[in-house]
């Protein structure tokens, strides 16, 4: 059965194997594809209650089963310039624009904020989500509103910063999964604001490339510089960039460990009684960095990726990161978790 309208689509029996970023052969029973947001109510309807699992690029998904029912996709892809002020401008993004894209596109509107999360794969539907961030700066900063349909409700809702409870990986839409179906974000971007240099690698990379006085796009070219050496491209081996979280500790925790292990990486936490240490690391000292079992391992270049070779599905990539979690616990006592969505499984 395949029901077309100008504004949305659905199919049966659609693979999802160009729908995430590991590859994974995975099948949707249903794919409810939707081009124009404003259906979506009248979209939902056809499909009254059935089980929705939503997809942007499937680059943070790991699909150890086959969804249970429909996959939506949206396909609204519109970036305008709300407001223009004096200091900031606010940006509206569809959800299926790609969030590169929309980087490239605020730096050439001479706007700033974003240059740090340049290269990040995946949509702007989903940038909230785990609230994306990467080189010391996280999207949720530069967020104004949420645009969603609230399927408890069964309403339109427009959040604001506060209401999205944006936190290291994590944000309202984690805690309430499947309940927000995010049709557009609106970003507050300056026009000139102190640039974030200060994680290790972006003052040696503008310095290699030659640039003193960076501007935001210098910094966007070092994140990408540094990106492309470091994390594997999916399109050549299927990955979801970091598959842990960097855990969060207590102090005394974090002290203990030190002792035992000074070169391990300490990064800031949230507040002065805890600090996040580096997974990677850990993940390399317990010998995983560039192992294999069958078509599952982890990426020789970042112990922090979990790699598809070829064929694993996701069962077994999700067995070979367990084994990944239980050495690093029983080497340092530390649990880590997932950072992908698992769908069709459980941690
Ligand atoms: P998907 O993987 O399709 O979905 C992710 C989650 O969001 C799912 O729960 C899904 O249901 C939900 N979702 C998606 N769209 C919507 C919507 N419109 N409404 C409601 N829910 C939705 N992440 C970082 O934070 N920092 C990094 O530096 C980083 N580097 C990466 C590097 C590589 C090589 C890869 C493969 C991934 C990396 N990631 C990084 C993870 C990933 O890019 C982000 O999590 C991204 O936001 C996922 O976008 P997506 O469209 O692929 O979402
Ligand atoms: N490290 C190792 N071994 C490795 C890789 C790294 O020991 O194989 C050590 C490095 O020496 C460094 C530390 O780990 O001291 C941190 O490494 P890196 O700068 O690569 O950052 P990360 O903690 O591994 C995090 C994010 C990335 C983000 C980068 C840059 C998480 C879970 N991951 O990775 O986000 O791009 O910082 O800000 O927070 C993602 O979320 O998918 C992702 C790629």
């Amino acid at each position: 059965m395949t029901i077309a309208t100008p504004a949305w689509s659905l199919t049966e029996n659609a693979s999802l194997r160009h729908l995430n970023t590991f590859h994974v052969d995975a099948h949707a029973p249903r794919m409810l594809r939707v081009a124009d947001p404003a259906a979506l109510p009248e979209a939902l309807a056809a499909v009254a209650d059935a089980d929705l699992l939503v997809l942007g690029s499937g680059s943070n998904v790991l699909l150890a089963a086959d969804p249970e029912d429909v996959v939506l996709v949206f396909e609204n892809r519109e970036i305008s310039a709300l407001e223009h002020r004096a200091d900031h401008t606010i940006v509206r993004a569809g959800a299926a624009v790609i969030w590169h894209e929309l980087v490239m596109w605020s730096l050439n509107e001479g706007l700033s904020g974003l240059e740090n999360l340049a290269l990040i794969p995946g949509t702007v539907g989903a940038a909230p989500i785990q609230n994306i961030g990467a080189y010391g700066v996280q999207v949720g900063e530069f967020i104004q509103t949420v645009e969603a349909w609230d399927r408890q409700q069964q309403c339109w809702v427009r959040l604001d910063q506060d209401a999205c409870q944006f936190a290291y990986r994590d944000s309202l839409f984690k805690h309430e999964a499947d309940r927000y179906l995010i049709t557009a974000v609106e970003f507050r971007l300056p026009l000139l604001h102190e640039l974030q240099l200060d994680y290790a690698g972006i003052r040696e990379e503008l310095q290699a490339m030659g640039i003193e006085l960076p501007v935001s796009a210098d910094v966007a070219n070092a994140v990408i510089a540094i990106r492309r050496r470091k994390l594997p491209d999916p399109d050549v081996l299927g990955n979801a960039g970091s598959f842990f979280k960097n855990p969060i500790l207590p102090l005394e925790q974090v002290d203990v460990l030190l002792q035992h292990y000074p070169e391990l990486p300490v990064f800031p936490g949230n507040g002065d009684s805890n600090r996040k240490v580096s997974a990677a690391w850990m993940i390399e000292k317990a010998g995983f960095k560039g192992q294999r079992d069958g078509d599952a391992g982890v990426s020789p270049n970042h112990a922090l990726v979990l790699v598809n070779h070829g064929n694993a599905g996701g069962a077994e990539l999700l067995a070979f990161a367990r084994r990944v979690s239980a050495a690093v616990l029983e080497k340092f006592g530390v649990p880590i978790e997932p950072e992908p969505r698992l769908v069709g499984a459980r941690w």
